[in-house]
């Protein structure tokens, strides 16, 4: 007896059949949506990621427009650094920024881990969205990943080398892991957190790993990531950009969902992974720049090359702020169209 009322996103993630293929979007809420620039005329981002009625107005926004399979909690991987002793910013047009960067042993020995109560507006807004989500829609929790998370606190903020997060990685590596291990310790945490309060899934967004060979990957990262992925009791989905090389390693680590980016294609990624992994993925964001002729074509081919197993149609990184809101709709569709 199959529960007609349980998402098809949960089945797919669960490598269970579904009759169509779910689809979300990473950064679906956001600044290609209209009403998404409205409300953000009057509240700066951090103001509307910490209030859990604007959080989850603008969580619901594209579920109403698009008719997608599940919302994702409109926050940022950043939001647990303040409460650990990094405060945050961030700076029009200059993306994140963190003033006083962690960059020796006594930097890491500083912070500390927090109590997830300390991040309670995001149990709230989950509550708030929950109440509001139609049965058929999961919503989706996340966290940054410990090396990810590492590496924005370091840099003090986005960064295209990750020199000195490398450097700390290298020179002194007891440090290095010391803050990966607390940072581990609070997305767990954070993670735990937010299924209490609702979240059906759970994302692990290790945005900046494929910086890394195998061999770093598998020494200073895996064992951390691990830990925030084991004992959480809902579906988790690990995702990283251009991780063709550390895929496995980074399906050892955990994950019941593996996301992969456009780079690498869908069946290309299934032969480095278990048979039956459930994937996500992996549309260029950048197609969606396209004519809709073009941008269909692709949504087309990703949803053709998800065919040889369980399979959650997103982009292969977050959409992006000129992307026509019309073009995105008519991608779900012609995903939700095609038989399975
Ligand atoms: O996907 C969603 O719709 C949910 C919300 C979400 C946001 N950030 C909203 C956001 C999620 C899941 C994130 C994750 C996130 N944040 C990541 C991992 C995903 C990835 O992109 O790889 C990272 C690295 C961050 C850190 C961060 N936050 C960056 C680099 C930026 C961009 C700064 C800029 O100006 O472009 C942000 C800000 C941010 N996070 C915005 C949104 C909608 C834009 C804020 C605005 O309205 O000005």
């Amino acid at each position: 007896m199959g529960d007609t009322m349980e998402p098809r996103f949960l089945r797919a993630c669960r490598g269970e059949p579904v009759d169509v293929t779910p689809v979300w979007f990473m950064r679906q809420a956001g600044r290609y949506l209209p009403e998404y620039r409205a409300l953000r005329e009057r509240h700066g981002f951090l103001e509307m990621a910490t209030t859990p009625e604007l959080a989850a107005e603008v969580t619901l926004q594209p579920v109403r427009r698009l008719g997608v399979d599940a919302a994702i909690l409109f926050a940022d991987i950043l939001l647990p650094l303040p409460p650990m002793g990094a405060p945050l910013r961030f700076a029009d047009g200059e993306g994140p920024v963190i003033d006083r960067p962690v960059r020796t042993r006594a930097d890491v020995e500083r912070l500390r881990v927090p109590d997830p109560g300390e991040l309670s507006y995001v149990g709230e807004a989950i509550r708030l969205v929950r109440r509001e989500l139609p049965p058929e829609v999961a919503l989706i929790g996340f966290a940054g990943a410990p090396f990810t998370l590492a590496s924005y606190l370091i840099e003090g903020g986005h960064s295209k080398s990750f020199e000195l997060t490398k450097q700390l990685m290298w020179n002194e590596p007891d440090a290095f892991r010391l803050l990966l291990g607390k940072l581990a310790d609070t997305c767990a945490a954070y993670l735990k957190m937010q299924v209490a309060a609702g979240a059906q899934a759970v994302q692990l967004f290790d945005s900046w790993v494929g910086c890394l060979s195998p061999a770093d990957y598998a020494a200073s990262v895996l064992p951390h990531s691990a830990r925030v992925l084991a004992g959480l009791a809902v579906p988790t989905i690990h995702f990283g950009v251009g991780t063709a090389t550390v895929l496995p390693l980074m399906a050892r680590a955990g994950g019941d969902v593996i996301g992969v980016d456009w780079r690498l294609p869908l069946p290309e990624a299934r032969k480095l992974l278990p048979p039956g992994k459930p994937l996500q993925g992996n549309l260029d964001p950048v197609a969606l720049l396209a004519s809709p002729e073009a941008a269909l074509a692709a949504a087309k081919r990703v949803l053709e090359e998800g065919r040889g197993g369980p399979h959650v149609f997103n982009v292969g990184h977050g959409i992006l702020p000129p992307t026509p809101p019309d073009l995105v709709k008519r991608v779900v569709d012609l995903v939700h169209e095609a038989k399975r």
